[in-house]
């Protein structure tokens, strides 16, 4: 049986298209994307999903931020119109800067991911290359994770690390991380899909195939 995924997205959408892309070059197989949400109209990630041929959906917020199942419903209608269930679905959030309500993290439990610009538990929450940075970290990283009730607390599936260089800046830093973030997000999304990602307690152990 193939997976029905969502993307939840509110900008730029570079994570979702590294994820479209290999679909569509068939490195993610049984993974059918069935459509591409937004919180904010006309950010690029919606030009990307349509150019990959993907249905989008705004779902407008008007910039009211916090966990709010009255918008999470929303979603979920969404999500259930395309067939994204919580049996046979995956719904990654893809710099989708909102965060969920616990009602949705419960109805769709193990069956969302989120992408993280630093090796959590470090630098949780908003701006975490600068956070880094600030802290004078020398290594930092990206991290896929399933979400739970909290906020970038969730079991941790992939993580890959990037040095810190004396000269970078914010930019530098989320830019070497960026292409990191591209190649663990698929390689999550292939996982799931090829049902490797067992999760015991906190830990996700990756079945060998
Ligand atoms: C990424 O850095 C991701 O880790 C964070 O938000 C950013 C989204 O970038 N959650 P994009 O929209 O995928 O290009």
């Amino acid at each position: 049986m193939s997976i029905n995924l969502a993307i939840l997205v509110s900008g730029r959408g570079s994570n979702m298209e590294a994820i479209l892309r290999s679909i569509r070059d068939g490195t993610i197989k049984g993974v059918v994307p069935k459509v591409v949400i937004s919180n904010r109209p006309n950010v690029r990630a919606l030009d990307v999903a349509r150019h990959y041929n993907v249905d989008t959906q705004v779902i407008d917020d008007n910039g009211k931020k916090g966990a709010d199942w009255e918008y999470d419903k929303r979603i979920v209608k969404c999500l259930q119109e395309r067939d994204v269930r919580p049996d046979n679905g995956l719904v990654c959030l893809a710099g989708f800067m909102r965060i969920m309500s616990k009602e949705f993290v419960q109805l769709y439990r193990w069956r969302v991911m989120n992408i993280h610009p630093s090796l959590l538990p470090a630098f949780p929450g908003l701006n975490a290359q600068r956070q880094a940075l600030e802290y004078g970290v020398k290594i930092t990283g990206c991290t896929v994770h399933f979400i739970d009730e909290g906020v970038d607390t969730g079991p941790i599936i992939l993580q890959e690390a990037v040095e810190v260089r004396d000269d970078d800046d914010v930019e530098s830093l989320a830019s070497r991380i960026l292409e990191k973030e591209h190649e663990i997000y698929p390689r999550a999304v292939r996982l799931f899909a090829e049902g490797r990602l067992r999760i015991e307690g906190r830990r996700v152990r990756i079945i060998l195939n």
